[in-house]
């Protein structure tokens, strides 16, 4: 490997959401946080030096992305997925969660239903309610372990709410799936037929586990596409959350205008100086650091596999096929909710997401965040191992 993701970097005192709030947020001090959907690891070393030149040069003024930006972009996911763009289809914007809510706002009115498929990471509850939509639930279905879609009652759902807008997490947080093409398709044809507008969230889509294929879903053909509005960013797959940059790409102009206009209402205009550079460069040289940081998360996949199963069989890993998270269900410990939580945060001292964040289908489970050294990993597994053993 070129590159060195067992590196541990202290990220306390940097005003980390993950590290540097847990009296806040009601955990022990020397909890270890595997929460928060961002990683442990440095961004490219490439990236790093961009924004070392951006600092150096020491003016942050307004900026803009110029030709440059938008071909990193398109050529990205031309030759990792083999989705053919226009640059025009590309509208920036400062992140997925806000590019959601402003599509709510766009393409539907109060009361209107916007469709979820629940256990779903909890802003696509927050962004539907808090703009006073009526959130509907397809729940996903757990079968043999593995999380799969009722069609049925995701068209009836449709039907009975008259739902408006459908949002797709692709792959999907927190279960891990990564839809097949045949899945979309479903859901595309459905959604269709009934006129509703598909937000496909495909922020996780560079994290994909041996054997699965992210399908963008905008290549499913031009009628799918010119119904979606398909939400990429750099942020997770990179780890630039923080500079704040996203591309939707909006391919039908009517959807894109009005997608635009709900910005523009906002005040919002251009990105971030280094969101800029850190973008395009990331785009541009970040493949094989992607590859190998794939590799490098496969290694810790089947460490934690392993591990459960000797160690905690009671706990079960539900086999994720892409993201850096992963769903275990606590449910074999036969426990109280506050008694396993309790167990997690203060006898484990692991900062983990409950389930329940996500949806009520959540109850008894956690979701722990894998991109971290494996050092790290360890560390944590064998807290959660001598917590249960002691506590059985
Ligand atoms: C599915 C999904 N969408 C969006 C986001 C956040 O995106 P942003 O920071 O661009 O709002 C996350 C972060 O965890 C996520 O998991």
């Amino acid at each position: 490997m070129k590159y060195n993701f067992d590196k541990i970097i202290d990220r306390k005192n940097t005003n980390s959401l993950k590290y540097d709030f847990p009296a806040e947020q009601g955990y022990p001090p020397d909890c270890l946080p595997l929460w928060v959907a961002d990683m442990d690891f440095q961004t490219p070393p490439e990236v790093r030096k961009v924004l070392e030149k951006s600092a150096r040069h020491g003016i942050f003024g307004y900026t803009s992305p110029k030709k440059d930006y938008f071909d990193a972009v398109q050529s990205w996911f031309l030759k990792r997925f083999g989705f053919k763009s226009k640059s025009e289809w590309i509208v920036t914007a400062p992140g997925i969660v806000f590019s959601i809510a402003t599509a709510i706002k766009a393409f539907t009115s109060a009361k209107n239903s916007v469709l979820i498929q629940t256990p779903v990471y909890y802003p696509f509850h927050s962004c539907v309610k808090i703009n006073n939509r009526k959130l509907v639930k397809n729940s996903l279905v757990f079968r043999n372990g593995k999380y799969i879609i009722d069609f049925k009652d995701f068209e009836k759902k449709i039907i009975d709410n008259k739902v408006k807008l459908f949002l797709l997490c692709s792959p999907h947080n927190p279960v891990g799936r990564v839809w097949t093409k045949n899945e979309l398709i479903k859901m595309g044809k459905i959604c269709l037929k009934h006129n509703v507008i598909v937000v496909s969230d495909e922020i996780h889509c560079d994290f994909i586990f041996k054997g699965n294929k992210h399908t963008v879903f905008g290549t499913l053909g031009e009628k799918f596409l010119n119904n979606s509005i398909i939400c990429t960013a750099p942020s997770k797959t990179f780890n630039l959350a923080g500079l704040q940059v996203s591309n939707i790409f909006i391919a039908d102009k009517e959807k894109r205008r009005k997608f635009e206009l709900e910005i523009q209402k906002t005040g919002y205009s251009q990105l971030n100086t280094m969101g800029i550079a850190s973008c395009q460069n990331a785009y541009e040289n970040g493949v094989r650091w992607v590859d190998e940081l794939n590799e490098y998360l496969q290694n810790n996949l089947e460490y934690i596999r392993t591990f459960i199963k000797e160690n905690i069989p009671k706990i079960k890993l539900i086999e994720p096929e892409g993201t850096y998270l992963l769903w275990l269900d606590f449910d074999g410990l036969q426990i109280t909710e506050n008694k396993l939580k309790r167990l997690v945060a203060q006898e484990a001292k692991l900062h983990l997401s409950y389930g329940k964040g996500f949806g009520i289908e959540g109850k008894g489970f956690f979701r722990v965040n894998a991109a971290c050294p494996l050092s790290t990993i360890k560390k944590a597994f064998n807290r959660l191992k001598n917590a249960v053993n002691s506590f059985s």
